[in-house]
């Protein structure tokens, strides 16, 4: 069997071996799932003149189009900016400088540039961001093989791994120096490492968002988070003419329960003032469930398999940290796979998890913090409920709290 260099890109050969039976191909790292992740993780890893394959199970047009995350943080903006795939972004992104806190009736704006040193938060929709990575990944002519299915991952312990799949009707299998297993919560990368080689540390919440795009205009140009007896309400949004917008419901609600009138009755509720400032409603495009989880594994590592995004941990949407977070990843294992190429030192690979833990402890702490803060907890007494209260107050009002929560919202760096 020929065997390639780990510098020399790629070789293809069909081969029978092993049960594949189709192509067999060498690259440097193999990239599982095409989400923010793996696909910023590839085109990071191409500018340093690495090459990668990504794996991705579903179709293009499906992850063009998923609807998920829609707040990038100042230096997930700047990371895009400074790889080339920023432009997009820069020209269609709505820029924001304030969010609004509601409850007790009273909304009060948080202003986050004023009180987060300068910094700021894009409003662009996850899909968005996905189909310029994308797009920068094809036009270098670096490889994605979408509609993939029964992913194994072999010999992760050793400096040879592989990564099996099928495509096409056939098996094929990759040849690698590394795995990137950044395939989302449910992925298959996790499963390649032995159960006792990792801690997993979890939370679950008694309650779930129902999410909308509707085809009306923002009611306000900036996003509301609203506390209210009825339960969380969010008014976010994705461009100057759609509106994304979440209710509060139960883990266990079906889709069937929520017709649209009831949907837009709900927000009206949870989000309109005594002022008279109205939520404006329009066509639902899409409708769908969220439950929510806090979720972080350690460590997020095995031998040559390194997970990256929420491949490794997950956080309640409330913070919009999820995206962020994976981006953050997949920069620094970036960086120590390509000190690993150039110098042949592995002390960076071999610390990745501990440089992203602190970074991912911080946003799962936020995320919980503003989840309890803003939701109604099924059973929870009025003792819990005025404590909700007491939080809210002082972060509006009080500098330090805003200014924390501010920090923390735009993304906090650590020292
Ligand atoms: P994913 O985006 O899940 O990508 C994983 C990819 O792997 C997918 O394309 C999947 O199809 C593929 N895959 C899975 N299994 C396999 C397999 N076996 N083989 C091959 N491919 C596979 N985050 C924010 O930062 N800001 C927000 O405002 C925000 N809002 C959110 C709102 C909602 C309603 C939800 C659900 C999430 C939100 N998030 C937000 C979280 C954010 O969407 C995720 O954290 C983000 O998608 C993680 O990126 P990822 O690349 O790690 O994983
Ligand atoms: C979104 O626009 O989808 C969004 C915004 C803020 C969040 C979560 C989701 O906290």
């Amino acid at each position: 069997m020929a065997r390639a260099d780990p510098s020399d890109g790629q070789w293809n050969h069909s081969a029978s071996l092993f049960g594949v039976t189709g192509q067999r191909t060498r690259t440097q790292v193999a990239i599982i799932g095409a989400g923010p992740a793996g696909l910023t993780l590839g085109h990071l890893l191409h500018c340093s003149g690495i090459d990668s394959i990504i794996i991705e199970h579903r179709d293009r047009a499906y992850v063009e189009r998923r609807q998920r995350a829609g707040v990038l943080e100042q230096g997930t903006v700047d990371l895009f900016r400074s790889i080339g795939v920023g432009e997009r972004m820069d020209r269609e992104g709505l820029v924001h400088h304030g969010i609004h806190l509601q409850f007790a009736g009273e909304r009060h704006r948080l202003p986050l540039t004023e009180l987060a040193g300068g910094r700021s938060i894009t409003v662009y929709g996850q899909h968005e961001v996905v189909k310029d990575l994308i797009a920068v990944r094809l036009a270098a002519g670096r490889e994605i093989v979408f509609e993939t299915d029964d992913v194994s991952l072999h010999d992760v312990d050793s400096d040879r791994p592989r990564v099996r799949y099928r495509s096409e009707g056939s098996t094929r299998e990759i040849e690698c120096d590394i795995v990137a297993g950044c395939d989302g919560s449910h992925g298959v990368s996790r499963a390649a490492i032995p159960r006792d080689a990792y801690r997993v540390f979890e939370r679950t919440y008694p309650f779930a968002w129902l999410g909308i795009l509707a085809a009306v205009p923002p009611s306000l140009d900036e996003l509301i988070y609203a506390h209210h007896d009825r339960g969380f309400a969010l008014h976010s949004m994705r461009t100057p003419s759609i509106t994304r917008l979440y209710v509060q419901c139960a883990p266990d609600d079906l889709l069937d329960a929520w017709p649209d009138d009831r949907v837009w009755a709900e927000l009206r509720l949870r989000l309109e003032t005594a002022d008279g400032w109205t939520l404006e409603s329009g066509p639902v495009l899409e409708k769908g469930i969220t439950t929510m989880r806090s979720s972080v594994m350690e460590p997020m590592q095995w031998g040559r398999l390194f997970l990256a995004g929420d491949a490794a941990h997950v956080v309640p949407p409330t913070g919009a940290k999820g995206m962020n977070l994976a981006v953050s990843d997949v920069r620094a294992l970036g960086a120590a796979i390509a000190e690993w190429y150039r110098t042949g030192d592995r002390e960076a690979l071999d610390g990745y998890s501990r440089t992203c833990l602190d970074q991912v402890w911080r946003a799962e702490h936020f995320s919980w913090w503003m989840t309890s803060m803003l939701h109604r907890v099924p059973d929870a007494d009025a003792f819990h409920h005025k404590l909700q209260l007491a939080q809210l107050r002082y972060t509006v009002e009080s500098r330090a709290a805003a200014a924390s929560l501010a920090e923390n919202y735009v993304g906090y760096e650590h020292a």
